[in-house]
C-alpha cells in the first residue's frame, strides 16, 4: 500500500511541476543547467564569485557567528554553526540571495516564479564525530523535486567536506526502482551508510563529491540523495539559498534572525 501511494504522489508531482513549467514560460537562457538538473541532478558552474567577494562574504559569517549577537544554529558535534535567514539582516547577503540567475533556474526546473525562501550562511569545521553538513545521507524532500543554489565561499576539496550527489537519483524512475528492489522503503528520506552502499552497488551509480574553489557555484535537485562530506581537516564557509512554492515551513520559523 506504501509503495502505491509513493507511485501516485510521483505521478501527481509530476502533473503539478509540468502545469507550473508550462505556466512559468520558457527560460531559453538556463536551458543548459535546467537539463543538467532534470538528467544528473548537478550542475556546477566555476569562478561564480571572485576571491574578494568570498572573501568579504567568510568575514561577514564569522561577525555574525562570533559576534553579531544572531539567533546562530548549532549542531550536535559543536561543527556545524549556522545563520537561517541571514538575508534578512545584511543586505549584502539579500544581494546575493535576490541573484535573478538563480530565479530562472528554478522557475525552469519546478515552475515557480514566486518563490517564499531565505539565505543560509554556514561554516563547518572538523570536530570530533561531525557527521558533516546536512547530517548524513538523505533526500530533502521523498516525493518532490527541489532546487538549491550552492555556493562555495572557500577551496573545498575532499578533506573541508564537500557537497556529495548521486547523480540522477532524483530522477523518478530510481526512485521507483529503489522501492520495487527493496533497498529503499517508500517515502524513505533519511538514510544509513550502510544503506547507500547497498544502493551504489545495486544500481552501479558512483558518489560525486564536488571539489571546487572559492565561488563556485552548485545547482543541485536535492531530492537526489546528498549530503556534505564530514571532515577529516580544515574548514568550510558556504551559501545556501532555500526555495519554497508556497509558505516557508512552520520548522523554520525559529530559525529566523
Ligand atoms: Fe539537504
Amino acid at each position: 500500500m506504501a509503495f502505491l501511494i509513493s507511485i501516485l504522489k510521483e505521478i501527481a508531482e509530476l502533473m503539478l511541476r509540468k502545469f507550473r513549467i508550462i505556466k512559468a514560460g520558457n527560460k531559453p537562457e538556463v536551458h543548459v543547467e535546467s537539463q543538467a538538473l532534470k538528467k544528473e541532478g548537478l550542475y556546477v558552474r566555476p569562478d561564480f564569485l571572485s576571491k574578494e567577494e568570498c572573501e568579504g562574504f567568510r568575514e561577514a559569517i564569522d561577525f555574525h557567528i562570533d559576534g553579531g549577537g544572531g539567533n546562530v544554529w548549532v549542531d550536535e558535534a559543536g561543527a556545524d554553526q549556522r545563520v537561517y535567514f541571514i538575508n534578512d539582516i545584511d543586505e549584502k547577503f539579500q544581494n546575493f540571495y535576490e541573484t535573478s540567475y538563480f530565479r530562472d533556474v528554478l522557475a525552469a526546473c519546478t515552475g515557480t516564479t514566486s518563490p517564499s525562501g531565505m539565505l543560509l550562511a554556514a561554516r563547518i569545521n572538523c570536530k570530533d564525530n561531525n557527521k558533516g553538513s546536512g547530517g548524513g545521507w538523505h533526500r530533502d524532500s521523498p516525493v518532490t523535486h527541489q532546487f538549491k543554489a550552492i555556493c562555495y565561499l572557500n577551496d573545498v576539496e575532499e578533506e573541508n567536506g564537500p557537497f556529495q550527489f548521486v547523480k540522477r537519483s532524483q530522477r523518478k524512475w530510481e526512485v521507483i526502482k529503489c522501492y520495487v528492489r527493496g533497498v529503499f522503503k517508500p517515502g524513505q528520506y533519511r538514510f544509513t551508510d550502510e544503506e547507500i552502499d547497498r544502493y551504489l552497488l545495486e544500481t552501479g551509480s558512483e558518489i560525486s563529491s564536488v571539489i571546487g574553489k572559492a565561488g563556485s557555484l552548485v545547482f543541485a535537485d536535492t531530492k537526489g540523495v546528498h549530503r556534505g562530506k564530514p571532515l577529516s581537516g580544515g574548514v568550510r564557509y558556504v551559501l545556501f539559498c532555500y526555495f519554497w512554492h508556497g509558505d516557508i515551513p512552520p520548522h523554520f520559523q525559529k530559525l529566523r534572525q
